[in-house]
């Protein structure tokens, strides 16, 4: 059986649903701290801290794989530098830990662009790079790939991982990331016709919707052993905007949509990131390939939140 951590967050609840979709509902135990409303299918709540918990989980439900998604986005982390460490570092390094010790096979393991930091080269990042996060959140994520690898080595454990860029989804609400601007634009484009952007302008980030982000995960995941060359975390890439172009693009569909700036504490964090990553690594290994861009984004955001809304 499969075992989501973080099963309610932006990802979480979009790849579980994934997940049982290609494996069967009741071959998915998604957990989170909380049960959402609503929700069907295996569920456990599941503080990721609690070590002794999830090792009665992996051996009562006959765990195989880990999908660890829990962890505090780049923002919010910085609210508690500590427990943001405590609970990305070390809750990740005991499910690798357990994962070990109770001969689970795969673990995936997400990681981030915000792995990155002011010292990276800022265009087409590549794969192999000076890594000087500024966040705990990256601080935490760049270790946390360095156990990956050493669990691997060590180990010989499967762990795979993606540094996802900043993800665009209908379905789910990210919380308390960096990134979250381009989510809430489209929700407020569509409610309020306004939006007042909390990065400038101008600040290009990397980006990449979620139907590309899950398939990635899967595809990733599924890849022959031997395709699998690094252990660390493979750069992912799909798309770079500003808020601006973002706006711009928005516009093409609601023509008097409008856009505001009032930077806050999150420019800081998205300025350490850099602009646009080089993935040919992912290219090459395991044949990656993106679907959506900027513009053909924009449209299925639109389209899937019109419907939401009940829009016509
Ligand atoms: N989207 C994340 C964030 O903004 C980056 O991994 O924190």
């Amino acid at each position: 059986m499969i075992l989501v951590t973080g099963a309610n967050g932006q990802i979480g609840t979009v790849l579980t649903e994934a997940l049982r979709e290609a494996f069967g509902e009741d071959q998915v135990l998604a957990t989170d701290i909380k049960k959402p409303d609503g929700h069907t299918g295996p569920f456990e709540m599941l503080d990721i801290l609690n070590t002794q918990r999830i090792t009665e989980i992996v051996g009562d439900y006959n765990i195989t794989t880990i999908y660890h998604l829990a962890a505090i986005l780049s923002a919010n982390g910085e609210w508690n530098p500590q427990k943001t460490w405590n609970i990305n570092l070390n809750g990740s390094l005991s499910i690798l830990e357990l994962a070990r010790a109770q001969g689970v096979r795969k673990v995936f393991f997400p990681s981030t662009i915000a792995v990155f930091g002011p010292t990276t080269p800022r265009i087409s990042t590549p794969q192999h790079t000076v890594i000087e996060p500024s966040t705990v959140y990256g601080i935490s994520k760049a270790t946390n790939e360095l156990w990956c690898n050493y669990y691997f080595n060590r180990y010989g454990l499967d762990v795979r991982s993606v540094r996802y860029p900043g993800i665009i989804s209908y379905q789910s609400m990210p919380g308390g990331g960096t990134t979250d601007y381009a989510v809430d634009i489209f929700h407020q484009a569509l409610l309020t016709g306004q939006y007042t952007c909390f990065l400038k302008a101008h600040t290009r980030l990397p980006m990449m919707y979620m139907d590309d982000a899950i398939r990635a995960t899967l595809e990733l995941m599924a890849a022959p052993q031997e395709k699998i060359k690094i252990r660390t975390s493979y750069n992912l890439a799909a798309m770079s905007f500003t808020p601006a172009e973002l706006a711009e693009e928005i516009k093409k569909h609601i023509p008097d949509f409008k856009i505001m700036y009032e930077p806050d504490h999150r420019q800081e964090i998205a300025e350490s990131w850099t602009e646009s990553i080089d993935d040919h690594e992912a290219r090459k290994d395991w044949d990656w390939k993106h679907d959506f861009n900027l513009e053909t984004m924009t449209i299925e955001m639109l389209k899937q939140l019109k419907l939401k809304y009940n829009h016509v």
